[in-house]
C-alpha cells in the first residue's frame, strides 16, 4: 500500500516541492538556465511597465527569472511559493536592485493539492475546490505562474509511490478543476492587467520520448507559434495542468507565446511555452 513518509504527511505536496527546490545544485543550475532567465526577460521587457507591481507565483529559489532586472523595473515584487527558504534564497539575490521585495508563503491551491493527494492514497478521491481569494497581496498589474502548474500535484503522487496509472487517473479527475481554480486566483490578483504562464509543456528525457525533435518544436515555434502549439498536442504532455488552456476558459484573452528550450538537467530537457493572458476586465 503506498504511503507517505512520516515528514511528509502534513503537507505532501509543501515536502516534494521543498526537496525538488533543494536539489539540483543551485550553481550548476544557475549557469545552466541562464538563457532561461534571457529568454523570459524578453518576454517580460514587453510586457512589464516600469513602476509595474509583479507577483511571481511558485518564485522558488528564482533560479529561471531575472530577477535583479525585474527589480530594476517594477516598484513592487511580491515572492509568492509554498517553500519558505526557496523564497530566502530568491529574496537574496533581488538585494540592492531597487523593488520593494516581498516574500509570501502561500499554498496558491489553499490546501486542495494535499487533500487530493491524501484522498488517492486513500484510494478516493474529494470534491475540494480551492476558495475564489485572489493570490498574494492584490492587486497586480502583472502575475507571473512560473513552472507552477506541473508542480501542483505529479511530485508529491510521485514521492508517494502511487502505481503509475493511480497517479495518471488523479491527474486526468482532478488535475484540471485544481489548476482552473488556481489560474481564476491569479487572474483574480490582476483582474485589470496580465497573467503570464511559464508553462513546461513537454519534456524529452530517458524513457520518456516525443514524437519529434525539440529542436524541431523550436524551430517551428520560431516561424508559426499556432502550428508549434498544434503539432505539441501530439506529443506527451503532463495530464491536467495546461495553464493557458485554463487562462481561455476564463475569457482571458491570449495576447502574446513565446516558446524556449528549459536545460532542466543534464539529459532532461523541457519545451517551455509562454502565454500572456490579459484577464477577462482588462480588454
Ligand atoms: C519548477 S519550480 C519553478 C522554478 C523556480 N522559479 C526556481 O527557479 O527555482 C515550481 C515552484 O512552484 C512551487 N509550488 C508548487 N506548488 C505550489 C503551491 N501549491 N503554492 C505555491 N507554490 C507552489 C514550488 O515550491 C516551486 O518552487
Amino acid at each position: 500500500m503506498p504511503r507517505l513518509a512520516h515528514e511528509h504527511s502534513g503537507s505532501p505536496t509543501r515536502a516534494a516541492n521543498i526537496a525538488r527546490n533543494l536539489g539540483g545544485g543551485h550553481a550548476r543550475r544557475r549557469s545552466r538556465w541562464r538563457p532561461v532567465r534571457e529568454a523570459l526577460w524578453e518576454l517580460l521587457d514587453r510586457h512589464v511597465p516600469a513602476g509595474a507591481t509583479v507577483a511571481i507565483v511558485g518564485a522558488g529559489n528564482g533560479d529561471d527569472v531575472p530577477l535583479r532586472r525585474l527589480c530594476r523595473r517594477v516598484a513592487r515584487l511580491d515572492l509568492i511559493d509554498l517553500d519558505p527558504g526557496a523564497l530566502r534564497r530568491a529574496r537574496r539575490r533581488c538585494r540592492f536592485a531597487g523593488a520593494r521585495v516581498r516574500t509570501l508563503v502561500e499554498d496558491v491551491s489553499d490546501g486542495v493539492a494535499d487533500a487530493i493527494v491524501h484522498a488517492a492514497l486513500d484510494g478516493t478521491h474529494t470534491r475540494a475546490r480551492p476558495s475564489a481569494a485572489p493570490v498574494g497581496a492584490p492587486p497586480y498589474d502583472v502575475v507571473v505562474s512560473d513552472l507552477l502548474a506541473t508542480q501542483l500535484l505529479f511530485p508529491a503522487l510521485s514521492d508517494a509511490r502511487l502505481p503509475g496509472d493511480a497517479i495518471d487517473r488523479t491527474l486526468l479527475r482532478d488535475g484540471r478543476p485544481l489548476t482552473d481554480a488556481v489560474v481564476a486566483r491569479m487572474h483574480a490578483a490582476a483582474p485589470n492587467g496580465l497573467v503570464i504562464h511559464i508553462h513546461d509543456l513537454l519534456g524529452w528525457w530517458e524513457g520518456h520520448e516525443q514524437p519529434f525533435a525539440l529542436e524541431r518544436m523550436l524551430a517551428l515555434a520560431q516561424s508559426d507559434p499556432t502550428a508549434a502549439l498544434a503539432l505539441a498536442r501530439d506529443g506527451a504532455a503532463p495530464y491536467g495542468c495546461d495553464p493557458r488552456e485554463a487562462s481561455t476558459r476564463l475569457d482571458a484573452t491570449i495576447i502574446d507565446t513565446a516558446f524556449w528550450h528549459w536545460p532542466f538537467a543534464p539529459g532532461t530537457d523541457y519545451l517551455v511555452c509562454a502565454s500572456v493572458a490579459a484577464s477577462a476586465g482588462s480588454t
